[in-house]
């Protein structure tokens, strides 16, 4: 009864312009290690979750994608949704799917452009969640220990006594709080960052979409019986449009009183913005990370440089700064600034 679904219709636009709408970030090898994000999500799931209870939900136009970077995945375990709308109504769409194959089901749904460097650690934290879920109507997070006031997070405050060995009961969730905010969270030492990976029972979360967002419940149920036939696609191009566009963070964990957090080290980081690969990248005695093999760098420091190999760039008196090159765009801008660059693209992109 155990299932995974791996989030990949992310548009990675903080990592532009190496992550493009038309192949983001999840699709990419940015870090260089052989492998594509995607591709190392699914491998760490693929050790002990067989095949066919793994499921992609995508947007459409990267299904095919999808096929090309995991050839062990079913093809019917692609999932693509006709429009993007955040990430509530991808895990509706999973577990109204899974409901009716399976009501016993439970579920890991995780992100899919995550690095997680210790697999054996991260298989037994999943294993925990499994097994607790399946005796409890909880809603588990996997909370990693926070070391900045990073505002891209959401934010988990648990009880002092744990319930079993490592599940704590959550008094609060805050998904992507103030700069302000986040620092007392920080200082307070009592939050954990939300890694984004959640685990519970299909229908437990199906109650709780139908408690804290009715609206969109509703909506699935009226096509709920078209899912697994042939008229899926139908039913789907029925339903998005009607979705609000919503974070499952905002729209249940903000909201549920049943959530709890496995406390949780396998090496975590989300590849989300420059200075996470910046992070984890090798740097150069100034603190530059470079990737590209021809890179002058001259006066400067901390920077994240990554620029093709092919290409010659001199720096010179820069200091934190992300210098991304690409065919056709080239990006400099200040490392400070990682947060706004989805704006910056958003901007961008209305004027052109
Ligand atoms: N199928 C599908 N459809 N997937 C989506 C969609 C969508 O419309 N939108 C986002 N995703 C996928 C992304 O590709 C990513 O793998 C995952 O869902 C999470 O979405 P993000 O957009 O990356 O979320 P976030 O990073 O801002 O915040 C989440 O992750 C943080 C940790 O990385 C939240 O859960 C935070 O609370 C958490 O701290
Ligand atoms: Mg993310």
């Amino acid at each position: 009864h155990n299932y995974v679904a791996i989030m990949a219709g992310g548009i990675g636009s903080r990592f532009w312009p190496m992550s493009r709408t038309n192949y983001p970030k999840q699709f990419l090898d940015i870090l260089n290690t052989g492998k594509t994000l995607i591709q190392w999500t699914y491998d760490r799931f693929a050790d002990f979750i067989p095949a066919e209870n793994i499921f992609v939900v995508t947007s459409d136009e990267y299904s095919d994608i999808v096929a090309e970077q995991l050839p062990n995945l079913p093809k019917e375990n692609i999932l693509g949704e006709p429009s993007r709308k955040n990430t509530a109504p991808c895990i509706a769409y999973i577990s109204f799917k899974l409901m009716q194959k399976d009501p016993q089901a439970s579920l890991i749904v995780a992100p899919s452009d995550h690095l997680i460097l210790d697999t054996m650690a991260f298989r037994k934290v999943c294993l925990e969640a499994l097994s607790f879920v399946g005796k409890h109507n909880a809603f588990i997070t996997l909370g990693i220990q926070p070391t900045h006031p990073n505002t891209g997070y959401g934010y988990i405050q648990f009880e002092q006594h744990s319930i079993t060995d490592n599940v704590y009961k959550v008094k609060t969730f805050t998904e992507k709080p103030s700069l302000e905010i986040a620092k007392t969270f920080l200082s307070s030492g009592e939050f954990l960052w939300n890694a984004g990976i959640f685990v519970w029972q299909v229908k437990n979360i199906l109650t709780a979409f139908e408690h804290y967002l009715p609206e969109m419940y509703e909506v699935f149920v009226a096509e709920k019986d078209k899912f697994n036939t042939e008229e899926e696609k139908e039913a789907l191009e029925a339903i998005y449009p009607q979705c609000t566009n919503i974070s499952i963070d905002f729209g249940i964990m903000e909201k549920a009183n049943n959530v709890y957090v496995i406390p949780s080290s396998f090496g975590w980081s989300d590849l989300g913005t420059w200075n996470s690969a910046y992070d984890n990248f090798s740097k150069d005695y100034f603190d530059n990370a470079v990737a590209g093999n021809n890179v002058v760098v001259i006066d400067s420091k901390k920077c994240m440089v990554h620029v093709p190999d092919e290409k010659l760039v001199l720096l010179q008196g820069l200091d934190d700064f992300i210098i991304v090159d690409t065919p056709d765009v080239l990006l400099v801008c200040q490392k400070t600034k990682e947060q706004e660059i989805k704006e910056y693209v958003a901007e961008v992109k209305r004027k052109k």
